[in-house]
């Protein structure tokens, strides 16, 4: 050790509040070094970023998630004992079934849902002068994905529960009221989705073959045993609240499309390579995930340093959307950089690296692309809206963050058929 960057810290988790997203990167870039060390969370840490970090972070030889994720984020974000935190033989067993609920017939079900949600949505907002975007989008989104799932939603419910999967996402890097707001936001939602997969069971509510509220309900592990209904309960949350967050996303391409408003020919046009560029920069450009946690499994020498049995290891997925070596004027939104781009799985991760099969990268990434394509269909050929002053800086220091207002649509009106 010693030739690599050390921040020499008591603890450096004061700094990260106040830096968030660029607290790694900041490093990186001074140190003019891919890793450094430093204590948070009263523990030493590596952080490490680039196209090289990831590709030994996703080696499950190297590594392992169990241990890795803290208490508090698994009473708010991902659930305790949840597919986040398994390794080996069963993460790949769970991972299947996950990777199972998500493939292609699931993301047009789910982006057609999405669209004609959002359609039926223009007589209200008719009738108002404004409506803020991420609002409409968690609550809309929340709908479609408990429908989607099998998970009987009164419609009286509806804002209570997108509100509790919006409060578990924010509550990530959070400290004092956010953090609580997120863990009650995980007690209540378990607790209906507990008795929801325990009514499946006991017969009381139909649950359709392949659905995700059957597949986790009935779901068996290696050795052919099933979930607790708990258990089910965290992994059924794993997908229904994903879907609900996707609201982020949405918020932020919409705001893409009024800084770069070339990109309404686009989605006019139908022109689908532009319009996954572009969707894909939405992706890369605005800060969601900041970084993921791993321990090393076993020491092992990387650029030098030992990386000894134990360690936890950041990856930077801010900073590695946003690498230099990866991406040309990486601070510049332009989709048709993806034009060049080679398709590697570890270089553009915001969702993570590395096969999803294989490794912990996320299963709903084609969910994603399809549900932010069909709303942004939305906003450009079915509505036509003005966008009022309002604040649309994104806050680097929370995490994850927003556009401050919201994004603000005014005199929404449903688009007259052109000709
Ligand atoms: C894992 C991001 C949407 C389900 C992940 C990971 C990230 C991520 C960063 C961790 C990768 C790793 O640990 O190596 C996102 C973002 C989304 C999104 C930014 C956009 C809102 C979704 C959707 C679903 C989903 C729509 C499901 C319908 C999951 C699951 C995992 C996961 C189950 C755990 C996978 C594992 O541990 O093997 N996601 N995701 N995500 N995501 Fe997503």
């Amino acid at each position: 050790a010693g030739q690599i960057p050390n921040e020499k810290t008591i603890d450096d988790t004061i700094d990260l509040m106040k830096e968030g997203y660029l607290y790694i990167k900041n490093r990186t870039d001074d140190y003019h070094a891919n890793l450094f060390e430093t204590r948070l969370l009263g523990q030493k840490a590596v952080c490490i970023s680039g196209e090289e970090a990831v590709k030994m972070f996703y080696d499950p030889e190297k590594f392992k998630r169990n241990g890795a994720v803290p208490k508090r984020v698994q009473k708010t974000l991902f659930g305790e004992n949840a597919i986040q935190t398994l390794d080996g033989k069963e993460h790949l067993h769970r991972k299947a079934l996950f990777l199972s609920l998500m493939g292609p017939d699931a993301q047009q079900h789910l982006a057609q849902m999405v669209r004609a949600a959002w359609e039926a949505r223009i007589p209200k907002w008719e009738q108002k002068d404004r409506i803020v975007l991420f609002d409409e989008a968690k609550l809309l989104l929340c709908r479609c994905a408990c429908k989607w799932a099998g998970v009987p939603l009164p419609e009286e419910e509806a804002e209570k529960r997108a509100q509790e999967f919006i409060d578990m996402v924010y509550a990530f890097g959070a400290v004092g009221p956010r953090h609580w707001k997120g863990r009650t936001a995980r007690n209540s939602a378990e607790d209906w989705i507990r008795s929801v997969i325990e009514d499946v069971r006991a017969g009381k509510i139909e649950a359709k073959d392949g659905s995700p509220l059957k597949e986790m309900a009935f779901y068996e592990d290696a050795q052919g045993r099933r979930f607790n209904a708990q258990m089910a309960a965290v992994e059924l949350i794993n997908v229904i609240r994903p879907v609900t967050a996707i609201a982020t996303f949405i918020t932020f391409a919409a705001l893409a499309l009024f800084e770069h408003p070339r990109a309404r020919d686009w989605v006019q046009n139908g022109d689908k390579q532009h319009i996954d560029w572009f969707t894909r920069e939405v992706r890369r450009f605005y800060p969601f995930g900041p970084f993921l946690g791993a321990k090393v499994r076993k020491s092992f020498t990387w650029n030098g340093y030992p990386f000894d049995e134990g360690l936890l290891v950041l990856l930077d997925m801010y900073g590695t959307n946003r690498d230099p070596a990866i991406w040309g004027d990486p601070d510049v939104f332009r989709p048709e950089r993806f034009r060049d781009w080679d398709g590697s799985l570890y270089n553009f991760i915001p969702q993570g690296g590395a096969d999803p099969a294989k490794g912990h990268r996320c299963p709903g990434e084609g969910i994603t692309q399809e549900i932010i394509e069909a709303s942004l269909d939305f906003l450009v050929n079915a509505i036509d809206y003005d966008v009022p002053a309002q604040d649309l800086s994104v806050p680097l220091n929370k995490m994850p963050t927003l556009p401050e207002s919201g994004f603000i649509l005014q005199h929404v009106k449903k688009k007259t058929p052109a000709g």
